[in-house]
């Protein structure tokens, strides 16, 4: 069965990862617009860069738990076309086990020359005045997609959903488009949807089932029924 999996910060946070919009959430610390923006960035790199710095830290030292390796575990099954598109840009979903994880908003462990394009694994630090390996510019960004930006894959990400026979959003609010909107587009050809979440998101209605509870509980029962 072709399967479409979307997940969010809810799937990390019981790794430690902060979720954005919780009472104690990065969007309770940080305002978007300074962190998340090219224009922040531009305003001030150097606070951008710490902001990532400290998530990168903070990934780095955090494992991966059992929702993250019964993702894993489905792509196993060779019965099963999974395709994990996680707005997340922590590797959990890697270091759990899964493969070909479409980060569409980046990832915290590349860096990308603004200048150039060049991408190149991101150092534990970075600062403004890195110079990008490839051009030398001091041009270097967190390879993160912000708000105002394209995700990335997106064409990838739309031939995976017209495909899909199965959806399923698992930690996620809703709260972002386009991410917010792959539900309907899998419903649209077909797909039958679940969300699997802590609480009630912006979208539960629209799925065909909604199960509330952690990502470490709902998860593997989830993966072990269609494992059989
Ligand atoms: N298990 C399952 N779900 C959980 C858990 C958990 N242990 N903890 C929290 N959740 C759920 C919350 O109920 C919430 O619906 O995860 C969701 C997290 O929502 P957000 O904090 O809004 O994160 P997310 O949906 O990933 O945000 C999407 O917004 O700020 C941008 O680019 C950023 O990728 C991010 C995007």
């Amino acid at each position: 069965m072709n399967i479409v999996i979307l997940t969010g910060a809810g799937i990390s946070a019981e790794s430690g990862l902060a979720t954005f919009r919780a009472a104690d959430g990065l969007w309770e610390e940080h305002r978007i617009e300074d962190v998340a923006t090219p224009e922040g960035f531009r305003a001030d790199p150097a606070l951008v860069h710490r902001f990532y710095n400290e998530r990168r830290a903070k990934a780095r030292a955090a494992r991966p738990n059992a929702a993250h390796e019964a993702l894993a575990r489905l792509q196993g099954d060779p019965r099963h076309r999974v395709t994990i598109v996680t707005q997340n840009v922590d590797d959990l979903h890697e270091r759990g086990g899964a493969s070909a994880v479409i980060h569409m908003h980046g990832g915290l462990e590349t860096a990308l020359c603004a200048a150039c394009g060049h991408r190149w694994p991101a150092p534990a630090e970075m600062a403004p005045a890195d110079p990008c390996p490839r051009c030398a510019r001091p041009a270097t960004r967190p390879d993160i997609v912000w708000f105002g930006e394209i995700p990335y894959r997106m064409d990838e990400i739309a031939e995976a959903l017209e495909a899909a026979e199965l959806f399923a959003a698992i930690g996620t609010s809703g709260n972002v488009y386009p991410a917010a909107g792959f539900v309907e587009l899998a419903a649209a050809t077909g797909a039958r949807t679940i969300e699997l979440n802590l609480d009630a998101s912006s979208r539960s209605s629209v799925f065909d089932e909604a199960r509330r509870g952690p990502a470490t509980q709902l998860v593997p029962d989830w993966v072990d029924a269609l494992i059989g």
